[in-house]
């Protein structure tokens, strides 16, 4: 178990595409392994691999771990399969923009694909948080944060209220 440092925005890895996983080695697996354990230790609900500098398609969520229903996703080279015509605004808090929530407007219903670590192929539909979480999640391996999805008044004022709160 590994508890790493998570990259706070601005930086600029959190700008970065990440590159598609081709192999699954050991050096993958226990990035992924800590990713959760430092997902967990920061209280959050999803963490993508640029979120610690690590330039992977992967990331790790548990939407339900703090109401008692944990249920550790591991997602690998993850793709949306599906994207519902419905949209819903969720406040999004982001571990990289600590001390900020953003409302952010997207679709409320999606599907996602992805692989485990053990190369299987997994499709599973999400929505409420969980299809927010998807997307969040799927937004940081493209170098897109909260942030982005804002109208710039709005972003200025968060931005500001990020900073006067580190
Ligand atoms: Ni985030």
């Amino acid at each position: 178990m590994a508890v790493l440092d998570i990259v706070l925005w601005p930086d600029t890895r959190l700008t970065e595409t990440c590159v598609q996983i081709e192999e699954v080695t050991d050096e993958i697996r226990t990035l992924a392994q800590d990713m959760l354990d430092t997902m967990y230790a920061a209280k959050g609900r999803g963490l993508a691999a640029s979120q610690v500098g690590a330039m992977h398609r992967v990331f790790v969520m548990d939407v339900g771990w703090k109401e008692g229903k944990s249920d550790p996703l591991i997602c690998i080279n993850p793709m949306l399969s599906e994207i519902g015509e419905d949209r819903a605004t969720m406040e999004e808090g982001c571990l990289s923009i600590p001390g900020v929530l953003a409302e952010v407007n997207r679709p409320s219903q999606v599907q996602l694909v992805w692989s485990s670590l053990e190369g299987a192929r997994y499709v599973q539909s999400f929505d409420g948080f969980g299809a927010a979480c998807v997307q969040h999640e799927l937004d940081h391996l493209d170098g897109i944060v909260t942030l982005d999805h804002l109208s710039a008044d709005i972003r200025v004022d968060l931005i500001a209220e990020y900073q006067a709160a580190q």
